[in-house]
């Protein structure tokens, strides 16, 4: 057949299009599991980042270090373990669109303007040599300006001071939103204190540099205002009775013994 013959063109373009298509869909389902391990080892090691288990410049081996931490599922309304849910294949970002394990957030509630929540959230404990627990790493998220942003939130024992804040997700704009992965911005958050004395949450991400030098004041970022805000009520959402509160309470006894 004429190479110029209109049928032999509409052949080949068709068999061309169909092996790229096979090897496109046979490449995507072969590599599916090596992506599903390659995202959960950067949820693992953004985890242990915020612990302060992890250094990104001198690096580690994520797998072993995370042997070390134990995660449990909790029910949110009532921070009790919901031992019925399986931790390694729980996962609360599709849940949270799931009719059963999700739920909405009345407008009025919804600080974090995340408008859907897992009813449970897996969170980390590591323990130290003595066997008592060291850090509590809770996840959280909450709208920024372009994005809802996903994080950590590393804590002492004492369940007020902050060891880490990492976020892993996000579409915030490189250099202005995106600060919030400066390591230098991050570098500020160990040793902040998020409650007063009597519990009640007590902290403030300001607009730019903190005009205070203190352990309830965080500074933001120049030109990111609203990401930096979303940053603050993110935390206050998270960090208050709709979010980790009943979470905490439990936690303190069984820390407390
Ligand atoms: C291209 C572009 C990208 C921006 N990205 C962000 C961003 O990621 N986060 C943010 O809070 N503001 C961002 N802004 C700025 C906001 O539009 C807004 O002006 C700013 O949050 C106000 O903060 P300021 O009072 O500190 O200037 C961006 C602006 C432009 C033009």
């Amino acid at each position: 057949m004429s190479n110029d013959r209109t049928l032999k063109i509409v052949l080949v373009a068709s068999l061309l299009c169909i092996v790229c298509s096979v090897l496109v869909s046979t490449a995507a389902v072969v590599l599916r599991p090596l992506q599903d391990i390659n995202s959960q080892l950067d949820m693992r090691r953004n985890i242990l980042m915020a612990a302060g288990l992890y250094d990104a410049e001198t690096g580690g081996d994520v797998k072993e270090i995370f042997k070390s931490i134990e995660t449990q599922v909790v029910e949110l309304e009532t921070g009790e373990i919901a031992s019925d849910i399986d931790p390694n294949t729980f996962d609360p970002r599709q849940a949270a669109k799931d009719p059963k394990l999700g739920e909405a957030i009345p407008s009025e509630e919804d600080l974090a303007q995340i408008k859907r929540r897992a009813r449970f959230q897996k969170i980390y404990l590591h323990k130290g040599s003595s066997g008592a627990v060291d850090t509590v790493v809770l996840p959280i998220n909450g709208l920024g300006l372009w994005s809802t942003l996903y994080g950590f939130i590393a804590l002492e024992p004492d369940l007020e001071t902050v060891k880490g804040l990492v976020y892993y997700d996000h579409k915030e704009t490189p250099g202005l939103g995106g600060e919030v992965d400066n390591p230098k911005w991050r570098g500020q958050w160990p040793g902040k204190v998020l409650f007063d004395e009597s519990g009640e949450y007590d902290f403030k991400v300001h607009k730019g540099p903190s005009p205070i030098d203190g352990p309830h004041d965080a500074d933001g970022v120049s030109g990111a205002t609203i990401t930096l805000r979303g940053v603050d009520n993110m935390l206050r959402y998270w960090m208050g009775d709709l979010g980790y509160g009943p979470t905490l309470e439990r936690l303190k006894k069984q820390i407390d013994g």
